[in-house]
């Protein structure tokens, strides 16, 4: 493979040229799951922001296409939503066909060299043709004009059906605003959130806003997600989420779940480094019901300068959120996208596994690690560290595992090859806090050429990292002193290679 070539996932989304950031605008409609993106065509670095675009049947296979809605000189066109108007309220549709409507941020990079206040206002574009290609409402943009904030981006549109009202919340600095229109054009100030609860060591971007059932009960909340630059688990950039109740026109979080924000300073959907600016799709069928998410894999603290050529960064996995209550307690939990197990070709499975010290979980050469997902159980444990070792045959390794002493899940990628392009990237070993200490656990792993997802205690705890060996890793062993009790064992092949 060139060099170009050699980072590119086997299965994860990647642009074939140029810079990608944010996942925009995500809506499924005839068949088809659709992504915009953040994207510079010309270079693999921050410029002028186009919405690219890309369509697949299952959210893991993607067809990139011709890019859908392009900058106007210094008018980057930043992140943002699309619904699917079914109702055709914005009127914007044609011949009985729902158009789709993109709600984005219109930066004005002049009027911010300026330090002008009102350099970011929403702006909304409609396509007739299933969002393929975009008209702007010249004759109505803004939708909503710039309040006098500086940061003032990512409008992400949804459906109230309660209230029959469109809902748009927009990252406003330190806070949300909510806003609610009938048309989509028409937009009326509701009420702010957030101010004083959370993490805020930078200014909020790129919320998500929607109503889920708790599992296997008919009770709905509201979630809100809400993603910032700075002060994540591990650092840097991350998305916490609020769990609560909307009565229309104010957002008001559970007081349980604001007890638990107290007590945590955040709550995270992942606490891995690589998981940023994630959004859900629009108009998932309501015979499906999921809500599904994908986020940017990397962090702001190195995403201009991942070892990449001609491109650069991923998407994370899909995944499906769900959530739960146990006792008085809600968390969204994130699991891997069923349609993932489509691709599976072969599977190595055991039932289970005793050992002392350090064992191999499959024979050298049975599995290429580059795509596969790997599951197990563990039992009976002890106040003792488990540890789980990726390696190759040039000495790289990464690994992760529970520490069950000290109550923390972690990732260790100081090893992992290349890591010297940021100071941030590897000089810690990374964490997740439990709060206590646990009698067993359950992983599932997902693995590609460049990115580990770790999802713990079916998506309780999530950790995303990426790494860049110098070659594959081509063995994964588990470890710990006191010895391992593994059930469950499902090794699982992928063969997907999309990007071959
Ligand atoms: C998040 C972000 C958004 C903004 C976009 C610009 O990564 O800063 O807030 O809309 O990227 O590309």
């Amino acid at each position: 493979v060139s060099e170009a070539e050699m980072y590119r996932p086997n299965f994860h989304f990647t642009p074939k040229k140029g810079w990608m950031n944010d996942p925009n605008g995500m809506f499924y409609a005839n068949g088809y799951y659709h992504l915009y993106f953040q994207h510079y065509p010309e270079k693999n670095v921050w410029g002028p922001m186009h919405w690219g675009h890309a369509i697949s049947k299952d959210m893991i296979v993607w067809e990139e296409q011709p890019i859908a809605i392009f900058p106007d000189k210094e008018k980057y066109i930043f992140s943002g939503s699309a619904v699917v108007d079914t109702q055709n309220t914005s009127g914007f549709g044609k011949d009985g066909k729902a158009p789709i409507v993109a709600i984005y941020t219109l930066h004005d990079m002049e009027k911010g060299k300026d330090g002008k206040l009102d350099t970011e206002q929403q702006d909304i574009a409609y396509s007739t043709d299933g969002g393929f290609t975009y008209k702007k409402f010249d004759e109505g943009n803004p939708v909503v004009k710039n309040p006098g904030i500086r940061d003032f981006r990512d409008p992400k549109v949804s459906w109230d059906e309660a209230r029959k009202q469109w809902i748009m919340v927009v990252a406003a600095s330190d806070r949300d605003h909510f806003y609610n229109s009938k048309d989509l054009k028409n937009w009326k100030f509701l009420s702010d959130f957030g101010k004083d609860l959370g993490a805020h060591e930078s200014v909020w971007e790129c919320p998500d806003f929607f109503q889920i059932k708790v599992e296997g009960t008919n009770e709905k909340k509201w979630v809100l997600l809400q993603s910032l630059g700075q002060g994540a688990a591990n650092g840097g950039s991350g998305t916490q989420y609020y769990v609560g109740d909307f009565d229309g026109t104010q957002f008001t979080v559970d007081p349980n779940f604001e007890q638990r924000i107290k007590r945590e300073k955040a709550v995270w959907i992942d606490y891995g480094k690589d998981n940023y600016a994630g959004v859900t799709w629009n108009n998932i069928p309501t015979s499906d019901g999921r809500r599904l998410f994908i986020g940017w894999m990397v962090s702001l603290d190195y995403g201009g300068s991942v070892p990449t050529n001609g491109w650069r960064s991923s998407m994370t996995t899909p995944r499906e959120m769900q959530l739960i209550k146990k006792g008085n307690e809600y968390s969204l939990i994130s699991n891997p996208v069923k349609e993932l197990d489509k691709y599976v070709s072969k599977s190595i499975e055991k039932k289970s596994l005793k050992v002392k010290g350090k064992t191999a979980l499959f024979e050298s050469g049975k599995i290429d690690l580059r795509q596969a997902v790997i599951s197990f159980d563990l039992k009976n444990l002890k106040q003792d560290n488990y540890t789980f070792t990726l390696s190759n045959a040039i000495g790289e390794s990464l690994t992760f595992g529970l520490n069950n002493a000290e109550n923390y899940l972690f990732v260790d990628r100081t090893k992992a090859g290349k890591i010297d392009f940021s100071d941030k990237f590897a000089s810690i070993v990374h964490k997740a806090k439990l709060d206590k200490n646990q009698k067993e656990a359950n992983f599932k792993i997902v693995l590609d050429k460049t990115s580990i997802e770790i999802f713990y205690n079916n998506g309780e705890k999530v950790m995303t990292e990426i790494f860049f060996l110098n070659q594959p890793f081509n063995s994964i062993s588990a470890s710990s002193n006191s010895g391992i009790e593994l059930t469950n064992l499902v090794i699982n092949q992928l063969n997907i290679n999309q990007n071959q």
